[in-house]
């Protein structure tokens, strides 16, 4: 008997998810029967979408913006990752309960260790984030496990840094802010430098960061893949720099969703990259 498996991603709005594209190249490759769809929910309606996917004939889900955090207080259970970053973008069912992660920390890691090379962190002394929203807090909270120094944090709004610096405190690594008008003064002792803002994203202005202070040997990560090389990865190559752009993040966040749902763990391949990137 053939059992088809259905997954969605849920935002509001929806259309410009590549998600389904990812997703669907996997279904193939891998031979599964199933489907992933883009379902638009509101926010009023988020909350009665999570008690019933399960009903409707889902076996879970990737939850975007603007639902994340709806998606943390939702569930019935969340996992060590999810509760410490308040925010949930996989769902699953287990013995009738709703699950919820955040693969978000595991989508930035691996693109970074895939990118880097093994044992980058030997190399790293200071961690250089851009931001204090939703994403800088999984890249923090995925730079926390690694054997570096210290991350310093800046952002435009700086009670927002020290919201991010009070809830990630404790822990091996030092966690230090700046001010956001000082940052250039954080590049200069940065061996990583990842942007977690929006800026640099087609339609937005650049992040600036004056590069020229950077160190020798420094890699430069934006989370930004439309365009897939950012004003600020350009600057960085420019210098010759290494650069980690923002598309291995998605396709990597992907993977334990897939096989949660459908019972096979896929993988990044180049084929995929090219795929998604067709659709930039
Ligand atoms: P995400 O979940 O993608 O991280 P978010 O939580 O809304 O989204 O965070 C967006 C980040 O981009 C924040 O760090 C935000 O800075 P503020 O906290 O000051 O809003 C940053 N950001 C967005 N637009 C910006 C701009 N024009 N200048 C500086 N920072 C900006």
């Amino acid at each position: 008997m053939h059992v088809m498996t259905k997954a969605f991603i849920v935002g509001h709005p929806i259309k410009h998810s590549r998600s389904p594209l990812i997703h669907g190249h996997w279904l193939e490759r891998h031979g599964r029967e199933g489907s992933y769809e883009r379902l638009d929910i509101t926010p009023a309606d988020f909350p009665d979408f999570v008690r019933t996917f399960a009903a409707r004939g889902f076996a879970g889900g990737n939850v975007t913006i603007p639902h994340k955090e709806a998606a943390y207080l939702a569930v019935d259970r969340r996992t060590e990752r999810a509760e410490r970053l308040k925010a949930v973008n996989t769902l699953w069912v287990e013995n009738g309960l709703v699950w919820g992660d955040n693969t978000d920390v595991l989508g930035f890691m691996a693109h970074l260790d895939q990118s880097l090379g093994q044992d980058w962190e030997q190399a790293v002394d200071t961690a250089f984030v851009v931001g204090a929203g939703g994403a800088a807090r999984a890249i923090v909270a995925g730079l926390q496990d690694r054997p570096i120094r210290r991350i310093v944090v800046t952002n435009r709004t700086a009670a927002k840094t020290e919201e991010l610096i009070r809830d990630f405190a404790g822990g091996t690594v030092q966690l230090e802010s700046i001010p956001w008008e000082k940052r250039e003064e954080a590049v200069a002792v940065a061996d990583l430098i990842v942007n977690t803002t929006s800026l640099g994203m087609a339609g937005q202005p650049p992040l600036e960061l004056d590069l020229a202070r950077a160190r020798q040997g420094a890699a430069v990560a934006d989370i930004v893949y439309v365009p897939l090389k950012t004003p600020l990865l350009a600057a960085a190559e420019a210098r010759g720099l290494r650069i980690v752009d923002g598309l291995g993040m998605l396709l990597h966040q992907a993977v334990p969703g897939f096989a949660r749902w459908f019972g096979v763990t896929p993988t990044v391949t180049p084929d995929l990259r090219a795929i998604v990137l067709a659709d930039i």
